[in-house]
């Protein structure tokens, strides 16, 4: 098997004790991203991207890839740039895990700090400023409007989901970053007839859940639109790290903080449903991720002795 094709089918996992899908009649299953090779949801889109380029002409091997991230589609690209025999530049916010940092520097990525205070929105301006100067050294997929981006979703998130349970989904939640996983999976469901409830899972302002944005206070990405999700959820860093904490603690997985904000409004959503319905929710990466964090230690001083 080739590394781009053990990106995806990933597994679909039911939760029995967060949530208890047996005894509610609801079925919560939760998609493990964090299985993908390069640890994320992100792998998808960063392989689309990179192919979609090459196709087109726009990346070529005496091109540098840039790319602003908060971390995770840094290592899916940079994982697939060095397969692919490319060199590549990541622009990220000093706030990222140094854990995302040494992976990237393992995989031969050049970094490019820019100040924490700013997050992700300060990446993207000065890799924008970077690409006004130097176009003819870089390629930018630039993940927040490139279509390849959703495109990975619709091409393979959406129909797995469908494939692994028979079609039988009522509600789909993912935490909404470039929005990415949403954009992709809402127009396969549409445009295939399915009748499944899209739900946004998005962080309150100032929030510390690194991968998410709360579109009010970020730089809004252009692939994303409103009129493709049902409904929107607004989940507090509490609970999203409460939730984290006991998705280690009691169903043994141990994801991301944004897979703890995503299992929060998947339970909101699953609360609502009748009997016999069935939620998937996207859990995007793992928590090894987030050892050496600040919240990381902060929410694991709470677990009980
Ligand atoms: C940890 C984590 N969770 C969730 C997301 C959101 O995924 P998307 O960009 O498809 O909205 C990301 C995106 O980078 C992420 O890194």
């Amino acid at each position: 098997m080739s590394l781009i094709n053990a990106i995806g089918n990933t597994p679909l996992v039911k939760l029995q004790r967060i949530w208890d899908s047996d005894k509610t009649g609801v079925r919560m299953l939760a998609k493990l991203e964090g299985s993908n090779p390069g640890g994320s949801v992100k792998d998808r889109p960063a392989y689309y991207m990179l192919k979609t380029a090459i196709a087109s002409g726009e990346l070529t091997s005496d091109k540098v890839i840039l790319e602003p991230t908060s971390g995770n589609t840094g290592i899916g690209m940079a994982m697939m740039a060095t397969a692919m025999g490319y060199r590549i530049k990541l622009i990220m916010p000093a706030c990222v895990s140094e854990e995302r940092r040494a992976i990237l520097l393992a995989l031969g990525a050049e970094l490019e700090l820019t100040p924490g205070c700013d997050k992700t929105d300060g990446a993207i301006r000065r890799a924008h400023s970077i690409m006004e100067k130097y176009a003819d050294q870089y390629y930018m997929p630039n993940q927040f409007e490139n279509p390849a981006n959703w495109k990975a979703h619709y091409e393979t998130t959406a129909p797995e989901v469908i494939r692994d349970t028979n079609g039988e989904v009522d509600a789909f939640v993912a935490g909404m970053g470039t929005t990415g996983t949403l954009m992709g999976v809402s127009r396969y469901f549409r445009e295939h007839k399915h009748k499944i409830r899209v739900v946004g899972v998005e962080p309150t302002l100032d929030h510390r859940i690194q991968g998410l944005k709360n579109m009010q206070e970020s730089i809004v990405p252009s692939i994303y639109e409103p009129g493709l999700l049902d409904c929107k959820i607004t989940c507090n860093d509490d609970d999203a790290f409460e939730t984290f904490r006991d998705l280690a603690l009691r169903e043994g997985l141990f994801c991301g903080l944004s897979s703890g904000a995503a299992l929060w409004g998947a339970i909101e959503v699953a609360k609502d449903l009748p009997r016999g319905s069935t939620v998937v929710v996207i859990f995007a990466d793992r928590g090894e991720r987030y050892l050496s964090t600040e919240i990381f230690r902060s929410v694991c001083a709470l677990c009980p002795p």
